[in-house]
């Protein structure tokens, strides 16, 4: 770290201790115009961050963090298509993919790389669009009805959470989702289908990924065990990868091969063709909305200056309430069940991109870096998890996320779930004093009352931010994402680390490679006795079944 970074760290540490003491619900009242100094709009979209622990002075602080840590080189880095993932040596150009005709050449290694991004981009929406028009027929002449994206990890939640999120545009084709290697999932999805009817796109940006692979073989046996057969395989299944030469080793036909590119990582792929079925469910003019969002978010990341800047600001809430003020997780909490899968895709993006323990340089870091996100769909998990954000003993900042327009009009329910998704926000800020809990009480008898006064008592001053979006249209969805992904982003600028890596994940693959033939056999195990007991049971279950 260097001698100025170390010493805005020490200055952020001397803050926290001497406005710990700052309550949110006395800054509300001593400042009544906090919210409109501490929100930001961009289109549709408004981030209110007036409910935290902050004040002037912490955001002057935590900006000064930012800037000395060289976010903004490193943004420009990453917008320039430098190699800033050094562990892999690649560029990281997800921005790029949502870059309009026309817009100025992007390089890697000296090559423009727009035109190959907007080929492929064109191909892929061409061929959704064509299973939309019914251009495109199964083999025996009917019209495709379902498309099944089998991948896994990045190559699948964002394209599911997108095609839920969207709900209100889907057209005539049903898109279904096989991630998982239990047999359970691809089972219950091929169930009810038609391989006449059916098209399969095998999404792998690497295509060596054994779920996503054995799951393609098991499409493809279901596909020829029906009467169709290996011929017909060029009409019904497509691929999406970098690794293009594999997909057509598998049998696709070069036609129904749409490439992804080593500069974009997989949770960072959606925009690309990995987006296919997201194409397919909403059409092409619907996914270049999406694209125009992300891209409206891009500029505003590159161009505002930190006070202002959305991303800039959640990710510095979240360094000083992980690295300062002791948070052990983050919440992310969406009042719409079409952004249920929410939760799901930020896991990945934020924990798999920001769980690294080892700086840029390879040294340990000896700060937090990532910590846990979690979430659920409001107002389901108000019943489920809110009790510990609200009375336990951890600190946990929570996003709200809600449309304020919903397509389905039915009764006073969406009003009712706004309602809630405010009242939760301002209930974890302002708490409820002993003294109010005794007032509500007044009507029982004095020792039943101060028995139950303290079970009724919250503590408040709990962080959140409310990311309102006017309504969940594929352009505002575009926005939200790439909020999150450039928050991601700023927090690995600030944590030194590589948020474009992800070798953690790798040694349980390999492991699972020894594991997986010593459970048919009845060899002699080597591992340890835990590990050893657990594939000697799964023999005793298998053996005669
Ligand atoms: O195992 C983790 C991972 O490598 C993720 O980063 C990635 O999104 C997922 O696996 C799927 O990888 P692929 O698209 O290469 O099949």
């Amino acid at each position: 770290m260097t001698k100025e970074l170390t010493a805005i760290w020490q200055d952020l540490q001397a803050h926290q201790i001497n406005t710990s003491s700052l309550n949110m619900r006395d800054q509300f009242q001593a400042d009544p115009a906090r919210f409109d100094k501490m929100h930001e709009t961009l289109h549709g979209l408004l981030l209110d961050y007036s409910k935290n622990r902050i004040s002037e002075e912490t955001l002057d602080l935590l900006c000064r963090l930012a800037d000395a840590s060289g976010v903004k080189q490193q943004a420009e880095a990453m917008r320039r298509g430098d190699k800033i993932n050094l562990s892999e040596n690649r560029a990281v150009l997800h921005t790029a993919l949502r870059l309009p005709v026309g817009s100025p050449a992007v390089y890697v290694d000296g090559e423009s790389v727009l035109s190959d991004i907007h080929r492929e981009l064109e191909r892929a929406l061409t061929f959704a669009d064509s299973l939309l028009n019914g251009s495109h027929t199964g083999a025996t002449g009917k019209r495709i009805t379902d498309f099944v994206h089998i991948g896994i990890g990045g190559s699948d939640l964002g394209p599911q959470l997108a095609v839920q999120a969207l709900q209100p545009y889907l057209q005539n084709i049903r898109v279904h989702f096989v991630s998982n290697s239990d047999d359970a999932n691809i089972a219950q999805v091929l169930a009810p289908l038609n391989p006449e009817t059916t098209v399969f796109c095998v999404a792998s940006k690497s295509f060596g990924t054994p779920e996503t692979l054995l799951n393609a073989q098991a499409a493809r046996n279901w596909f020829c065990d029906r009467g169709l057969n290996e011929a017909d395989i060029a009409r019904h299944f497509t691929a999406i990868s970098s690794n293009v030469e594999a997909a057509r080793d598998f049998g696709i036909t070069p036609e129904h091969v749409f490439a992804m590119f080593d500069f974009v990582g997989g949770r960072y792929s959606v925009w690309s063709a990995i987006g296919l079925p997201v194409m397919v469910a909403i059409g092409s003019a619907r996914f270049r909305e999406l694209l125009n969002g992300a891209h409206a978010m891009d500029e505003h990341f590159f161009h505002t200056d930190f006070r202002h800047n959305m991303p800039v600001l959640l990710a510095l809430l979240g360094v000083w309430y992980g690295n300062f003020c002791n948070a052990c997780g983050h919440a992310v909490v969406p009042y719409s069940h079409n952004l249920r899968r929410l939760p799901a895709y930020l896991k990945q993006l934020d924990m798999e991109s920001n769980g690294k323990r080892r700086t840029l340089q390879g040294e340990t870091v000896s700060w937090h870096t990532g910590g846990i996100v979690f979430g659920e769909e409001g107002v389901n998990g108000q019943h489920a998890f809110f009790q510990l954000l609200h009375q336990g003993t951890r600190l946990i900042p929570t996003d709200f996320i809600v449309p304020m327009r919903t397509p389905y009009n039915i009764g006073r329910q969406h009003r009712f779930t706004v309602a809630n998704a405010f009242a939760q926000a301002e209930a974890l800020m302002l708490g409820k004093t002993l003294d109010e809990a005794r007032a509500e009480l007044a009507g029982l008898p004095e020792a039943e009352r101060e028995a139950l006064a303290p079970h009724k008592e919250f503590p408040g001053n709990r962080p959140s931010n409310s990311i309102l979006i006017d309504e969940l249209n594929p352009f505002n969805l575009g926005m939200l994402l790439a909020l999150y992904e450039h928050k991601i982003f700023v927090q690995g600028v600030i944590w030194n680390i590589n948020p474009f890596d992800q070798w953690g994940v790798e040694y349980g693959k390999v492991l699972a490679k020894n594991i997986e033939p010593e459970l048919e056999q009845t060899t002699e195990l080597h591992h340890d006795a835990s590990t050893n007991g657990l594939i000697g049971f799964y023999r005793r279950c298998t053996r005669d079944t």
